[in-house]
């Protein structure tokens, strides 16, 4: 599915592909204390590729953007179970930030969620993220709840979604 999706002034947006893998586990091990096992992001990347999306500059990948596809409750109180796509990681590297990377890749992956039919889509962003916070707000995700103590050093997050009908 090798497919430059937009450039960011010399940087190509893309789908992530196997061989992007190590350099995406790299930049999540420096940019985000969340980490998972090499197994985790390689089944996300098997099971939803149209919203696993790098950035790459050089022929070096300096961002991504990974996501799941899960069936539950509406975050805008919609009937019965619906379709959500979950942001589980964003990160770019810290020397690229600042330049619509991370707007980039986070519209890409809400287009690839769109293509699999997603209903909406969420994620949970730490309440002192301020950056982050502010960039989903500029695409239209709202808060819509705050979760206590949600990460492991006792943070809160917020719960951001948006509606993608
Ligand atoms: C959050 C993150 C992915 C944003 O990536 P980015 O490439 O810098 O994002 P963008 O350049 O698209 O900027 C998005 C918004 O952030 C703000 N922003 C980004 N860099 C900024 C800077 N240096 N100074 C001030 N504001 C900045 C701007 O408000 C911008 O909004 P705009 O679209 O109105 O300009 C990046 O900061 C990051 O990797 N952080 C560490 C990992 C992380 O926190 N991930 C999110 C977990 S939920």
């Amino acid at each position: 599915m090798q497919s430059e999706l937009r450039n960011v002034g010399n940087y190509i947006i893309r789908h992530c592909e196997e061989e992007d893998l190590k350099s995406v586990i790299d930049i999540n091990m420096v940019t985000l204390p969340e980490h998972y096992s090499d197994y985790f992001f390689s089944s996300l990347l098997t099971e939803l590729p149209e919203a696993f999306i790098v950035a790459e500059l050089k022929n070096q990948v300096i961002g991504y953007i990974m996501c799941k596809i899960e069936f539950g409750f509406s975050n805008f109180r919609k009937l019965g179970f619906v379709k959500k796509g979950h942001v589980v990681s964003v990160a770019v590297l810290e020397e690229h930030r600042g330049k619509g990377i991370g707007r980039a890749l986070v519209l890409e992956a809400i287009k690839g969620l769109r293509q699999r039919k997603g209903d909406e889509v969420y994620l949970e962003v730490r309440v002192s993220n301020a950056t982050a916070v502010k960039l989903y707000q500029n695409i239209s995700f709202h808060i819509k709840s705050k979760l206590s103590s949600y990460y492991r050093d006792g943070e809160d997050a917020y719960l951001m979604a948006k509606d993608l009908s």
